[in-house]
């Protein structure tokens, strides 16, 4: 064996708790599907400094993207891990795209689903307010903002004003449409629904329910949060409790948003009511919001 070799075999074997450990590229054993802008990086990240998780950084969006590339390129996407982790990937698309969840199944009907989800009209709000920055219109001016989003929100129907339920920011947003189609493949039990506003208010306690729900150690706890200057408003996570190394998102995730007119809001309440309503009763739970 050449050295080249050997710094390869090196590479892929770690001294674990257990004795050497072989790392491999696996399939994933749970997915963050979504919802998108609800606080999947923080969940992501915070999940990730537990050693039996080994997690995918980027989105793959392999089942709504890259599906022709095949599983081989899907794995190979997959971070190395040992046989004690859990290997996660997140991509938020995949709770939306009415074709992913048979695509899932079909890769394995044992998967774990985590769902995070914040108040749909916030959620709203943050997605578009990506879109501004991608688009860099005014992106300082949140007066502008409010009055585009206003624009973008209702429709003229015959003198009447409404929602545009079919702008994809608006409509991401109905969380039973899109689950109900994940429930046509998968029961219940397969996953785990987060609360998003909560994971930023009692990050410790919404870590608990997922620590709990993978069947890893709970060794994620309130001593790992951290609330500092560097990410106002928003917890950071100790990588270790008590200790001085500090992760906090970057500054896409925390942006301002522009005040929205109390009326638009009583509007946007309004709308989701009915499906906020539906949601809760399906996946049998308390309403989060
Ligand atoms: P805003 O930037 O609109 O405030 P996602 O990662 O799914 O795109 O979600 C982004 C949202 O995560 C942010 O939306 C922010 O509100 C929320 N979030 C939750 N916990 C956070 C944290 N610890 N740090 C930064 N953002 C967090």
């Amino acid at each position: 064996m050449n050295w080249k070799n050997l710094l390869i075999l090196c590479w892929i074997m770690v001294i674990g708790s257990e004795g050497l450990e072989i790392l491999k590229k696996r399939l994933p054993d749970a997915i963050l599907i979504g919802a998108k802008k609800s606080g999947t990086r923080a969940l992501l990240t915070f999940i990730s400094i537990h050693p039996n998780v080994s997690a995918a950084n980027p989105e793959i969006h392999f089942f709504d993207k890259y599906y022709h590339l095949g599983i081989d390129w899907y794995r190979s996407q997959m971070p190395f891990a040992t046989q004690n982790q859990i290997v996660i990937e997140k991509t938020p698309k995949y709770l939306v795209d009415p074709k992913v969840a048979q695509r899932v199944y079909n890769m394995n009907k044992n998967v774990k689903l985590i769902v995070i989800l914040r108040n749909p009209i916030s959620r709203a709000i943050s997605e578009f307010v990506q879109t501004q920055w991608k688009q860099k219109r005014n992106i300082f001016d949140v007066e502008e903002q409010a009055r585009r989003f206003n624009r973008m929100l209702y429709q003229n129907r015959r003198g009447n004003l409404t929602i545009r339920k079919n702008w994809s920011v608006i409509r991401n947003g109905i969380y039973v449409k899109h689950v109900k189609n994940w429930l046509k493949y998968f029961p219940l039990e397969s996953f785990i629904f987060i609360n998003g506003d909560n994971l930023v208010r009692n990050p410790h306690q919404e870590m608990k329910k997922l620590q709990e729900f993978l069947a890893i150690k709970p060794i994620i706890t309130e001593r790992n949060f951290v609330m500092t200057t560097q990410k106002r408003g928003f917890p950071c996570i100790r990588l270790k409790p008590g200790s001085d190394r500090i992760k906090c998102l970057n500054d896409q995730k925390g942006r301002p948003h522009p005040k929205i007119n109390p009326s638009v809001f009583q509007d946007l309440d309004q709308f989701y009511k009915p499906f906020n309503k539906e949601f809760f009763e399906l996946i049998d739970q308390e309403p989060f919001w």
